[in-house]
């Protein structure tokens, strides 16, 4: 649960309305059949910046984005534009991009009519399927998609959200199984468009990804918002078991906490040139998660 101090801290802010901001999320519930699969989520997205939803396989980060995307039923209120997710109108679709597992690309059609095709259902002029797959760094357009590489499929489904120059846009797990390569290309894509002002939705169970790219992440565990903040903020907040250590010449190690009281002691082994390495360890957004759910995002 976001913890309900938490969510009247959150709500109880005078910006927290559906007109500032692109999306707007208030006491989100969704069931399926008996099972609650996300429950009272609150939470809010700027324009403009990239939020990141963290959490674990089966937490509910899927079904959040396709409730956002107007694609599922649910409880409560989810607002993207200040409109309605229940009853999106085509107004709304036409600023939003998605790119989801089933990704809808045709294997058969060539990465150029795939984007063609796409362009044609959006009203898009045919000249943006070239800048699109330029963007995304896509040169054989007229590759058959079924025969491209994993990396090289994801760049295209970006392609193809990004196409009608959306206003906001929803990836699911941009990134995951991606080789390191590919992988910050993407973010690097991301990261333009963010320079551009476009607003990303993003999911990860990549706590670095989030780390490096996020304005904001809200951590989710079993449909709960867990936490929520920048991810600097949060890591500092839960600075606790931030340790150093240190290697002596001797090969002895020495765990200390990373506090003043300490000081003097690294000060003197320093002092009588002592010491051959020294790490701090800095709280990461994993440990966040593991502290206050007690298990790891890739459980
Ligand atoms: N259509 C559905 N019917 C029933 N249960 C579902 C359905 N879709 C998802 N779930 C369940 O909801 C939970 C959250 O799923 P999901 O949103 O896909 O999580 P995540 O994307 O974080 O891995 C899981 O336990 C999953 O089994
Ligand atoms: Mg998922």
């Amino acid at each position: 649960m976001m913890s309900s101090s938490s969510y009247q801290e959150i709500a109880a802010k005078k910006d927290y309305t559906a007109e500032n901001n692109i999306i707007y999320i208030e006491k989100l519930s969704k069931v399926f059949r008996t099972k609650a699969v996300l429950n009272e989520v609150s939470v809010t997205v700027k324009e403009g910046e990239i939020f990141g939803l963290l959490g674990p396989s089966g937490a509910g980060k899927t079904t959040l984005i396709k409730i956002l995307t107007g694609q599922l039923s649910y409880d409560g209120e989810a607002k993207i534009m200040n409109q309605t997710c229940r009853m999106l109108g085509r107004d709304v679709y036409d600023h939003i991009g998605m790119q989801l597992d089933n990704c809808g690309i045709y294997d058969r059609l060539s990465c150029n009519d795939n984007l063609r095709l796409f362009a044609r259902i959006h009203g898009v002029d045919r000249k943006k399927v070239a800048q699109a797959l330029d963007f995304v760094g896509l040169s054989r357009g007229t590759d058959c998609a079924g025969k491209l590489s994993r990396g090289m499929t994801q760049r295209l489904v970006l392609a193809r959200a990004i196409l009608h120059s959306p206003r906001i846009l929803f990836l699911d797990e941009p990134t995951s199984g991606l080789d390191p390569v590919t992988t910050r290309k993407i973010h690097d894509l991301l990261t333009d468009l963010k320079k551009q002002g476009v607003t990303i939705f993003l999911t990860t169970h990549n706590m670095e990804e989030a780390h490096k790219l996020c304005d904001h992440v809200a951590l989710l565990n079993n449909g709960v918002i867990v936490e929520y903040g920048e991810p600097e903020e949060l890591c500092r907040r839960y600075n606790r078991d931030n340790q150093i250590t240190i290697l002596l010449k001797d090969g002895q190690v020495q765990s200390l906490k990373n506090e003043p009281d300490n000081a003097d002691l690294i000060a003197q082994l320093f002092a009588s040139d002592q010491i051959e390495s020294i790490h701090s360890s800095e709280p990461t957004l994993e440990k966040v998660f593991i502290h206050l759910t007690g298990r790891g995002l890739e459980d």
